[in-house]
């Protein structure tokens, strides 16, 4: 079974609470996102391995560690993971981007694709899917089976708020693939909207509405 890792650091919490203010305008809430995307990023990479390597330093030869194995590639959701990758790219800056561009349908809830472009050894990255709402986890579960029938065996996902009925799709789907969060909420809405959530993240980020 995969594991949720809810990112509870005070800082993460603090800037949360920031974006989930409806009067947080589009410039603070995209700020935050990605403020809060590159602290997401600091935890989702903690497990990557390093090899010794020897530095000289101004005064003398010393042991030192290089994080070794898969190179990174991170796949935002469009379009709001679109509004977490410029932070996580300052701690990541070699990582490349690949993206799936999948809305969910009003109606039906389910996922409709409409864009993939990964970078062609994407099946050889450790892959960080990216999407701000895990809500019934439709678009995410999409996206991974997606990334999987590409030959892409290891991913995670990071997003910023996870519903409980995402996270048990993802897990039923996806038992593979750890999910990293700042917070889990409490449900969804009638209109499948995660509560008390941050409303509708991509016309946040991007002044939609
Ligand atoms: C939002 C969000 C997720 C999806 C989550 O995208 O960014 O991709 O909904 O819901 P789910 O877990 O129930 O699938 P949306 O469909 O609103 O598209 P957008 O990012 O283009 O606004
Ligand atoms: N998509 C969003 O942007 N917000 C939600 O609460 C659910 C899905």
């Amino acid at each position: 079974m995969s594991k949720v890792h809810v990112i509870d650091h005070p800082l993460v919490q603090h800037k949360l609470t920031i974006i989930r203010n409806k009067e947080t305008g589009p410039k603070e809430f995209r700020e935050l996102v990605n403020e809060i995307a590159l602290l997401l990023a600091y935890e989702v990479t903690r497990d990557l391995p390093l090899e010794e390597v020897e530095v000289e330093t101004p005064i003398c030869k010393t042991k030192g560690y290089t994080v070794a194995g898969k190179k990174l590639g991170l796949v935002p959701i469009l379009r709001a993971g679109l509004g977490m990758v410029d932070g996580i790219l300052q701690l990541i800056p070699t990582a490349k981007v690949g993206h799936i561009g999948l809305y969910r349908d009003p109606e039906t809830l389910q996922p409709v694709e409409y864009y993939c472009k990964l970078p062609s050894d994407s099946h050889e990255r450790d892959l960080i899917a990216i999407d701000p709402m895990l809500a019934t986890g439709g678009s995410a579960v999409a996206a991974i089976s997606f990334l999987k029938k590409y030959g892409c065996a290891s991913v995670k996902l990071m997003c910023l708020l996870a519903a409980p009925e995402g996270i048990k799709a993802m897990q039923e789907a996806h038992s593979d693939v750890d999910i990293y969060t700042a917070a889990i909420d409490e449900k969804l809405d009638s209109r499948a909207y995660i509560v008390p959530g941050l409303g509708d993240a991509g016309d946040r980020l991007f002044g939609t509405k």
